[in-house]
C-alpha cells in the first residue's frame, strides 16, 4: 500500500518490528506529527489493520512485509522509501524479540534468534540506510535498546548481550 508523493517538510520514517508493541506505539508518533511512516515486520495483517487506522486518522502510511534476519529484504524495505519518496529521515531500528531462560536450560536456537534479530537485524537496518543518509548528509538512526543494554539479568543473559552489542553500536 502506497501514498501519494511527501511534501518535503515531511519527514520519510521507517520503522521496523511496527506490527506490536514498542514499534507500533512508535510509529503512532510521527505519523500523527504529519510525517509519512514505513511499516515493516512480518505479520503484515497487523501492519495492514494499522496503516488503515491511521490512514483513516488522516495520517499518511504505508506498509511492507520485513524479516529484518534477511539482510536482502531489509534493502528492498529500505530502498522502496526513496524509489517512491526519495529518502530516508529516519530508520527505527526497533524490531527485536526476548524469549526467557537460564542459560542451563540451553535454549540454542533462542539464543541464535535473539542474535539474528536484535543484533544482525539492527545492523541490517544500519547498513540498508547508512549509504544513502551520508550521501544526503542527512539521517537519523534510532537503535531500540534496553535497560538489558545496562545490567545483567540471569533470564535474559543472551537477551542482555544483544541489547549490551546494541548498545555499544549506537555510540558510534
Ligand atoms: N517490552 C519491553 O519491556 C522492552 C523494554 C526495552 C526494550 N524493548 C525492546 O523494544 C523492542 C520492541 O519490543 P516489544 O516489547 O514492543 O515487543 P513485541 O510487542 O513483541 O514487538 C516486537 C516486534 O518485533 C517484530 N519482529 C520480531 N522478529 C522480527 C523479524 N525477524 N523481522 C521483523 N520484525 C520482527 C515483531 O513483528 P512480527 O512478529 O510481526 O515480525 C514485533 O512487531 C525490542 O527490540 C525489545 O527488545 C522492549
Amino acid at each position: 500500500m502506497t501514498t501519494p508523493s511527501i511534501p518535503s517538510d515531511r519527514k520519510i520514517v521507517l520503522v521496523t518490528g511496527a506490527s506490536s508493541g514498542i514499534g507500533e506505539a512508535t510509529a503512532r508518533h510521527p505519523a500523527a506529527a504529519g510525517h509519512h511512516v514505513v511499516l515493516g515486520a512480518r505479520r503484515t495483517d497487523r501492519l495492514a489493520l494499522l496503516t488503515k487506522e491511521l490512514s483513516a486518522a488522516g495520517h499518511s502510511a504505508e506498509y511492507a512485509e520485513l524479516d529484518v534476519t534477511d539482510p536482502a529484504g531489509v534493502h528492498a524495505f529500505a530502498e522502496g522509501a526513496p524509489a517512491r519518496h526519495g529518502r530516508i529521515d529516519v530508520l527505527g531500528n526497533n524490531a527485536g524479540v526476548m524469549p526467557l531462560a537460564p542459560l542451563a536450560a540451553l535454549r540454542v536456537a533462542e539464543w541464535d534468534q535473539m542474535i539474528d534479530v536484535n543484533l544482525r537485524g539492527v545492523l541490517h537496518g544500519i547498513a540498508a540506510v547508512l549509504p544513502s543518509m551520508l550521501e544526503r548528509r542527512s539521517g537519523h538512526v534510532v537503535n531500540i535498546a534496553s535497560t538489558a543494554a545496562h545490567r545483567v539479568d540471569p533470564m535474559a543473559a543472551v537477551y542482555c548481550a544483544t541489547k549490551y552489542a546494541v548498545g555499544a553500536r549506537s555510540s558510534c
